[in-house]
């Protein structure tokens, strides 16, 4: 069970899974590659254990940085790929940066924020960091129609006030996300393009997912 207060911030949980969960949203290097010269600067924020850092590099991309909530997951990380540089979120350090990112990406991280003025929060300072031009790629699960979870969002919506925001029974919270929030959030960049994707959720269930690669503009 979670045991830290913030709902935002659900390290706990995430060490719980460090050990052996197997993270899989697509990361389409070939779409966005002519956007991102090899020397781009990349942060990878909620990063896990690395894969996506792992990917780019096999590319030849080196200018990598990794962060993460859970300080398990940043270990299995840099177990698996001691050449990456994979660190554990230190938000005064990362925040004081600005224009400095030319690519973050963002993938499944958003859906284990619930509280859309933490999501705002972290939008805005990502926007901060990113280099004038930069981009930002998104993946992340949509609001589904099937029984299950319709099921489960009507469940805790009087509890968190969002639909699509549901409680697991070993405790982590998530957001589901309408592509229309995901463009709310991000209105400080112009979009490039949206895909509809499949994807499965870490237990293991097909879902509908999205991704969402936008340019930092003002
Ligand atoms: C579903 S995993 C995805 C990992 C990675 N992005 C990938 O696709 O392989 C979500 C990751 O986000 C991290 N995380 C959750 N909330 C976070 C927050 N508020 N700030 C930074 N990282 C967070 C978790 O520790 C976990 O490693």
């Amino acid at each position: 069970m979670i045991r830290d207060g913030n709902i935002n911030r659900q390290h706990h949980y995430w060490d719980n899974l460090a050990r052996e969960a197997i993270f899989t949203h697509p990361f389409y290097l070939n779409k966005i590659q002519k956007f991102i010269s090899t020397d781009s600067k990349i942060l990878d924020y909620g990063c896990g254990y690395g894969r996506i850092c792992q990917i780019l590099w096999d590319k030849g991309y080196r200018n990598l940085m990794g962060v993460d909530i859970s300080p398990k997951m940043i270990r299995r990380g840099n177990s698996l790929y001691p050449h990456l540089m994979l660190v554990q979120l230190d938000p005064d350090t990362l925040w004081s940066e600005s224009d400095r990112f030319n690519l973050v990406i963002l993938f499944s991280v958003l859906t284990c924020i619930p509280e859309l003025a933490a999501l705002q929060e972290l939008l805005k300072r990502i926007h901060q960091v990113m280099a004038p031009q930069g981009y930002l790629y998104i993946s992340d699960t949509l609001v589904q129609t099937d029984p299950r979870n319709v099921k489960r969002y009507e469940q805790f919506f009087g509890e968190y006030r969002t639909y699509g925001v549901f409680r697991l029974p070993e405790g982590g919270i998530f957001r589901h996300f309408l592509v229309d929030d995901i463009y709310r959030l991000t209105a400080h960049f112009e979009p490039v393009f949206t895909d509809l994707i499949d994807v499965m959720t870490l237990h293991h269930h097909p879902a509908k997912g999205f991704q969402y690669f936008c340019k930092k503009v003002s």
